[in-house]
């Protein structure tokens, strides 16, 4: 569950969000929409606590993450999170195995349960197979799904992702978005942000519009 409650958070004056209020409730996909610079990045990027809130509250779980600031709640934070991007952000110089083990590694799980963990995230994204491939040998669409195995290897309860059909063409965002949708089935919680309406449009979901850093 992610909510914000009358959320401002700003990177100098006028500039960032205002005022955001709105609930993800577990097991739900929700959307930010709004053109470029409309402030969608910077939602996310509060909720992962790359960005202080000036003012309101943001729980995710019931938790108030907006409070304190401690390294350790950012970690803590962030370990319920599982982030997607529009670029990926996989290691080039690392096969699949790595790439979707790192989370996993970072968090100490012996190599043993890591071999199972990374080979159900990559039998959810239809990617078993490719463990010794490297990123750059796969399609964009491939490697999107790639980082969303990254992303929900160590099954958060939240999945945050930012623009992630963005270099995608429309067929296989399409494909992308089923792979998000089915991970709300089993109670996680996604908030997808993108620009792309007519994409998103026949899924009927909640979103949420902004327009310079404010819901419209
Ligand atoms: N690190 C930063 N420092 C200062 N201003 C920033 C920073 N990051 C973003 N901004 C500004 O905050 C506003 C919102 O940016 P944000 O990245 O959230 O937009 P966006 O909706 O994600 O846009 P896009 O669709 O281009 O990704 C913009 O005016 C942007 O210039
Ligand atoms: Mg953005």
């Amino acid at each position: 569950m992610i909510k914000f409650d009358n959320v401002t958070a700003t990177y100098k004056k006028n500039i960032g969000i205002f005022n955001i209020s709105f609930e993800v409730e577990p097991g739900e996909l929700v959307f930010i929409m709004g053109p470029t610079g409309a402030g969608k990045s910077t939602i996310l990027k509060t909720i992962y606590k790359d960005l202080q809130v000036d003012s309101g509250k943001i729980f995710l779980n019931n938790e108030d993450i907006s409070l304190s600031s401690s390294n350790l709640s950012i970690s803590s934070t962030r370990n319920e999170i599982g982030m997607i991007f529009q670029d990926f952000k996989l290691l080039n110089d690392r096969n699949v195995y790595d790439n979707v083990a790192l989370p996993l590694r970072i968090a100490g799980i012996s190599s043993k349960n890591i071999k199972h963990m990374v080979r159900d995230a990559l039998n959810k994204v239809n990617m078993s197979g490719y463990e010794f491939s490297y990123p750059l040998e796969l399609s964009g669409g491939e490697q999107q799904r790639i980082s969303i195995a990254r992303a929900l290897v160590n099954n958060p309860k939240i999945i945050l992702a930012d623009e992630p059909t963005g270099n995608l063409d429309p067929n296989i965002s399409d494909e992308i978005l089923d792979l998000l949708e089915n991970f709300t089935a089993n109670g996680s919680t996604v908030l997808m942000s993108t620009h792309n309406f007519p994409l998103i449009k026949p899924r009927n979901k909640k979103f949420i519009e902004l327009s310079k850093g404010r819901m419209v």
